[in-house]
């Protein structure tokens, strides 16, 4: 479960993360827990690098964890190890991952995602280190690791709903960092562009291509639903179709290429005393309204996975809702302003696929008028906004 460090560098400039990067230094001296939230894609577990890059414990182990779709007697062992011959195939004494991580940092990804009952394991383990390995009726060790958690769900909300324990959240929560969507920190997208170019031209060994103005003004421009993440493989792929020189706006996605989005058009609009006002008209790209739908957006337009395989298969096998659907749907057109030919390219579908996209959009009512699309008013998602604590 424990992953490599990428690249390891957390790339910053707006004053945003400058912020968090001092924030970083400053908690890296202490042991204190530290809860990471934001969107998919905003750099959390970059951040938790950091913070044990950053601290006394740099020397010990960085270890990874997501917790989610793990199933509970897998995640447990994980987690706490378990006895030789505790389970079928277990056929020797394992350490888990918080004894690997001793005297280092842990690094629990989509804690939210726990059940309740790995909820109470943890909570067990957090008031003093003591490691009860599965099988084992005693406790095997006590470690002392540092706990960096992150979420990108609510957990006031799902505390609320009696889904997240509210002790655990208090134990988890000593330092809160909020790391802010990249359209909301926008100095960072030109040196991320650059320095992620520069590392795949490393990678494929090709040169380092230049970005023709009105690329560089449509990335500035975009509102990056799927965050760093995304930004990140838009440079893998324009370095792997790169022909060398330079990147056009042809060459970018269809998200992108619609650019400039009217996102600071001014509009004269009508004034209730009769005056044209300027009104800046703001193209908000909002992320679909749940969870699910906003990581499902983010696997087609940042992962360019299909629209078939992310949402009409689950949704015909009953794991998404007719409002996941909608969500995405609105999602999209809000980037293609209206237009349904677009949202096929975006959602990496073919050309003929048109008639059978309609066909199930009409069937299962999430054939969303693009009328409200075309409009210049900043359009809301369907409920909710964006998952942040
Ligand atoms: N400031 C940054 N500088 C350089 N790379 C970054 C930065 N932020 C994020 N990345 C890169 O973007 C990708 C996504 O970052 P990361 O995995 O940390 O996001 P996350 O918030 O944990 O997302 P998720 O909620 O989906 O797990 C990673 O490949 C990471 O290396
Ligand atoms: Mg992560």
């Amino acid at each position: 479960m424990t992953r490599p460090d990428p690249n390891g560098q957390m790339i910053a400039a707006s004053p945003a993360m400058l912020r968090i990067d001092e924030e970083l230094r400053q908690t890296a001296r202490s042991d204190a827990k530290i809860l990471l939230t934001g969107e998919s894609g905003v750099g959390k577990e970059v951040v938790a690098r950091l913070v044990h890059r950053y601290s006394s414990r740099s020397p010990k182990p960085f270890v990874a964890m997501n917790c989610a779709g793990v199933p509970d007697s897998l995640l447990e062992s994980e987690l706490f190890g378990h006895m030789r011959g505790s389970f079928t195939g277990a056929y020797r004494d394992k350490p888990g991952l918080l004894e690997q991580a001793h005297g280092g940092t842990i690094f629990m990804d989509e804690i939210g995602e726990m059940s309740l009952r790995m909820q109470a394991l943890l909570l067990r383990f957090l008031e003093d280190g003591d490691i009860y390995r599965v099988g084992s009726e005693r406790r095997t060790s006590t470690v002392d690791v540092r706990v960096v958690a992150a979420t990108n769900r609510v957990l006031l909300d799902q505390i609320a709903s009696g889904a997240f324990r509210e002790d655990l959240y208090y134990r988890l929560n000593v330092i809160h960092l909020l790391i802010p969507p990249l359209r909301d920190r926008r100095e960072d997208i030109q040196p991320l562009v650059n320095h992620y170019l520069r590392v795949f031209s490393e990678k494929y060994a090709v040169s380092n291509p230049e970005l023709s103005p009105e690329v560089v003004d449509s990335l500035a421009q975009y509102n990056w639903p799927g965050n760093v993440r995304e930004l990140k493989n838009l440079a893998e792929r324009l370095i792997v179709r790169s022909r060398g020189g330079v990147v056009r706006l042809e060459d970018l996605p269809p998200a992108l290429m619609r650019q400039p989005l009217p996102s600071a058009r001014v509009l004269p609009l009508r004034q209730p005393g009769g005056e044209h006002a300027p009104v800046v008209a703001a193209a908000r790209t909002t992320p679909p309204a749940s969870d699910v739908a906003a990581q499902l957006f983010n696997r087609i337009v940042a992962d360019r996975e299909s629209f078939w395989s992310v949402v009409y298969t689950p949704f015909i096998a009953r794991d998404l809702t007719r409002n996941d659907v909608r969500g995405i749907i609105t999602a999209g057109l809000q980037h293609t302003r209206g237009n349904y030919k677009m949202l096929l390219e975006l959602f990496n579908m073919e050309p003929a696929d048109y008639k059978r996209f309609l066909n199930f959009l009409r069937k299962h009512q999430c054939h969303m008028p693009f009328q409200q699309f075309r409009t210049s008013e900043p359009i809301r998602p369907l409920a909710g906004g964006p998952s942040l604590v």
